[in-house]
């Protein structure tokens, strides 16, 4: 047999966590998680793709290694499959520092936007910039999410609300995607809030995002999802409805902010119009959630905006796992409900506020996230024939992951078979 020669080959590896459980699709109940680890775990990379996994020894037998192939010395630390953040809306200009502070002595997300804060003033600030704006401000938070572990992220538009703003930010997120390592997955999110001129004829902005700003997104393939922020400060179920069916038409896949503020039956939406994903979930019903196991809807869960609104209120993620919902955890990243890039972070506070384990987390955060996004066949294990995404941690058991908190402990980052980050004995 020929043996496969590798261009890169991580072996030693004290823990490695393939994913894989041999199942296909995302994961709950029962096998949520289940890690698939390898003790003294090898795995090696040709091109973008992985080629092999399995023991040290295996694959210094199976495989071969010349003068050329990069072999990294992974003993004593834990691999990983790259990071997923499936929810985030990092491309925006301006900061909200001061409804931080507003929530500090007190105030609530819905007063703030009652006042005249929340998304409306990222809109301004957004429609002001450039597109060239856009991109400067994206990538140093792209550059951060890289550092943490995050190999591949979902954008959504949603700041602009007309139609070259809502075309200036998905574009934005295009050039982003060929300009720096992370794979970016962009989600129109046009019905994000109803702006400022339309407030008084709401019918009429409906009418714009269907009738023309959808169709042109698709046209111009600037998305592959349609989301909407079901709520009643924002769109009701109808037109919620309207919209991600019209979405639906023009090939952009159903998503929705659903039950994030109140129990608004965004959940039970996200079954009724075939939904890839539900996301925040935080005052889901028990009907809403049974609907989404029924109709294969994965959660995404951001347990990083109930603690950054300062609220007590948690997503119900063990009542999820039980009625066999797939859930997912992404950071939500924006400037005012959740200002961070860290999924570590993320994992960290899924362990202590949703009560997952760290393996379950861990799952969360990478093939059930790549699920969530419509990328499980590629990304989100470490398999043969996958993109070789893979991060090298700098502590020898997986379990420290959520439990040393507030720094970063990524050693190295390969996207796509490229080393991305290395930090080696800097963390
Ligand atoms: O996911 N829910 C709506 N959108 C964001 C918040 C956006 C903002 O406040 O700028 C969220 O929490
Ligand atoms: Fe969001």
């Amino acid at each position: 047999m020929m043996k496969q020669r590798l261009d890169i080959l991580i072996k030693g590896a004290a823990e490695l966590l393939t994913l894989n459980s041999g199942l296909k699709g995302p994961r709950s109940g029962d096998q949520i998680g289940e890690l698939g680890l390898i003790h003294q775990g090898a795995v090696g990379i040709k091109g973008d793709r992985i080629v092999c996994v399995g023991t040290t020894d295996q694959l210094l037998r199976e495989t071969e290694v010349d003068e050329r192939t990069r072999v990294i010395d992974a003993s004593g630390k834990v691999v990983t499959p790259g990071l997923v953040d499936p929810h985030t809306h990092l491309c925006f200009a301006g900061t909200r520092e001061d409804e931080f502070e507003e929530r500090i002595k007190g105030a609530t997300y819905q007063e703030i936007e009652a006042r005249g804060g929340g998304i409306r003033a990222t809109v301004q600030r957004v429609r002001q910039a450039t597109k060239e704006e856009l991109i400067q401000l994206a990538l140093p938070r792209l550059e951060r999410m890289l550092n943490y572990g995050t190999t591949t992220a979902e954008v959504k538009s949603g700041y602009g609300l007309n139609l070259n703003d809502e075309l200036k930010i998905l574009e934005a997120i295009k050039e982003l995607n060929h300009s720096q390592p992370i794979e970016l997955i962009p989600t129109f999110l046009g019905a994000h809030q109803v702006p400022e001129e339309y407030r008084e004829r709401r019918g009429d902005y409906i009418e714009l995002l269907t009738k023309e700003v959808i169709p042109q997104v698709a046209e111009r393939r600037l998305a592959e999802f349609c989301d909407v922020f079901c709520e009643e400060a924002a769109f009701n179920r109808e037109e919620s409805e309207k919209i991600l069916l019209t979405g639906k038409r023009f090939g952009l896949r159903p998503k929705i902010h659903a039950d994030e503020l109140s129990p608004y039956g965004g959940a039970e939406l996200a079954a009724e119009v075939g939904a890839i994903s539900a996301d925040h979930l935080v005052y889901t019903s028990p009907q809403g959630m049974k609907r989404m196991k029924e109709t294969g809807v994965s959660a995404v869960l951001l347990p990083g905006t109930s603690y950054f609104l300062n609220s007590p209120r948690y997503a119900p993620a063990r009542e999820m796992i039980q009625e066999e919902v797939p859930i997912a955890l992404a950071t939500d990243l924006n400037p005012g409900s959740c200002m961070t890039e860290s999924m570590p972070l993320i994992i960290n506070l899924a362990c202590l506020k949703l009560k997952l384990t760290a393996a379950e987390a861990i799952v969360a955060a990478t093939i059930n996230a790549a699920w969530a996004i419509g990328r499980g066949e590629n990304i989100g294990s470490l398999e043969k024939g996958k993109l070789a995404d893979v991060i090298i941690w700098g502590f020898p058991h997986y379990r420290i992951l959520p439990y040393h908190f507030g720094v970063n402990l990524v050693e190295m980052v390969i996207k796509a078979g490229r080393v991305v980050v290395e930090r080696r004995g800097r963390s």
